[in-house]
């Protein structure tokens, strides 16, 4: 197939990007680059600098497609709060260009990133995607949602297939979002880097830790699908994030100090997925253990100035 992958210069989509291509597939990836990094897009595929709000650029390139996999978006919930229009127009209005571009150019297949946070606090634990999507905490939140219901929106209204991946928590080599506010990489670069390691809540929420390479695995499964799908992406296992900390330690055979950040508003104690649909429905399973996983990032971090 020949796919549009948006926002592919950025940690999750250059993974996905390696991924069609080894599978065969014939990707062109969309990025403005304002978060991205073209060294991170695989040679092999196409690569177009511009933005989602570009509407000429999106008509130029969409037509020759068979489906768009919709990573592009801003995602620090720390900046949305500080800078709700700019969010609101990057991602919701970035989404309804791109839909309206996909139903002018007759593409219309298309997989989304959407994220467990639409959940908000969990009603119970694991949580299944027929759970009710819950109160949102800061303008990122409500735009995934209001991402989500327009992609949904256009499946109603014109048929479209759409694929709505809602990820756990992801990590792996790639990730260098700045600022950074995820809790693997940030924890590996203080160890690395023997500075003490930022912790909010004594390190005592739990998440769902999913390794980059099951995540993008995640992306090509569904490409064959038509109608509405929604899948949750976990590994099923929640992990206190005290004990990646002290995977860590153990992986590089020393201890660095933690730094007490107390505690953050709007984050939910626990976030655990039940995968079952997707593991049921198109056969994907996480294949990477937390403690290989890490391994990996720690590599990747190492070889890396940081
Ligand atoms: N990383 C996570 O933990 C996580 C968790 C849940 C969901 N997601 C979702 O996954 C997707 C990818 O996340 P990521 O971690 O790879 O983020 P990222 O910031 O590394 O990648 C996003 C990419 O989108 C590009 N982009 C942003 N706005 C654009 C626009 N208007 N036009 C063109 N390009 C644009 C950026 O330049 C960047 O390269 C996002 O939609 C995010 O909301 C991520």
């Amino acid at each position: 197939m020949k796919i549009l992958v948006t926002g592919g210069a950025g940690f999750i989509g250059s993974h996905v990007n390696k991924l069609l291509l080894s599978e065969g597939h014939q990707v062109t990836v969309l990025d403005n680059l304002s978060k991205g990094y073209q060294d991170l897009v695989d040679k092999r595929a196409q690569f177009v600098q511009a933005d989602l709000l570009d509407r000429k650029k999106l008509a130029e390139i969409l037509p020759t497609h068979d489906a768009v996999i919709h990573m592009a978006s801003l995602i620090e919930v720390g900046e949305s709060v500080k800078k709700p229009i700019e969010f609101t127009q990057n991602n919701i209005l970035g989404t309804v260009n791109l839909l309206e571009a996909m139903k002018n150019s007759g593409v219309k297949k298309i997989i989304f990133s959407s994220s467990a946070c639409v959940y908000g606090k969990p009603k119970k634990l694991p949580i299944t995607e027929d759970d009710p999507l819950g109160k949102q905490e800061n303008p990122y939140g409500i735009t995934k949602v209001t991402m989500e219901q327009f992609c949904m929106l256009y499946h109603r209204l014109y048929n479209f297939d759409v694929i709505i991946l809602r990820y756990f928590n992801p990590f792996g080599p790639g990730e260098l979002h700045n600022p950074e506010t995820h809790a693997i990489p940030n924890f590996v670069k203080a160890a690395l880097n023997k500075t003490p390691i930022p912790l909010f809540w004594k390190g005592e929420q739990v998440r769902d830790f999913i390794y980059i390479d099951d995540l993008a695995k995640a992306h090509t499964l569904p490409l064959n699908l038509s109608g509405l799908h929604i899948f949750n992406i976990g590994t099923e296992t929640g992990v206190k994030v005290t004990n990646v900390v002290n995977k860590i330690f153990e992986i590089l055979g020393y201890k660095v100090p933690l730094d007490d950040k107390g505690e953050r508003k709007g984050d939910v104690t626990e976030l655990v997925a039940s995968a079952e649909k997707i593991k049921k429905e198109l056969g994907w399973s996480p294949e990477i253990s937390l403690e290989e996983g890490l391994k990996r990032t720690i590599e990747f971090y190492r070889s890396n100035a940081i």
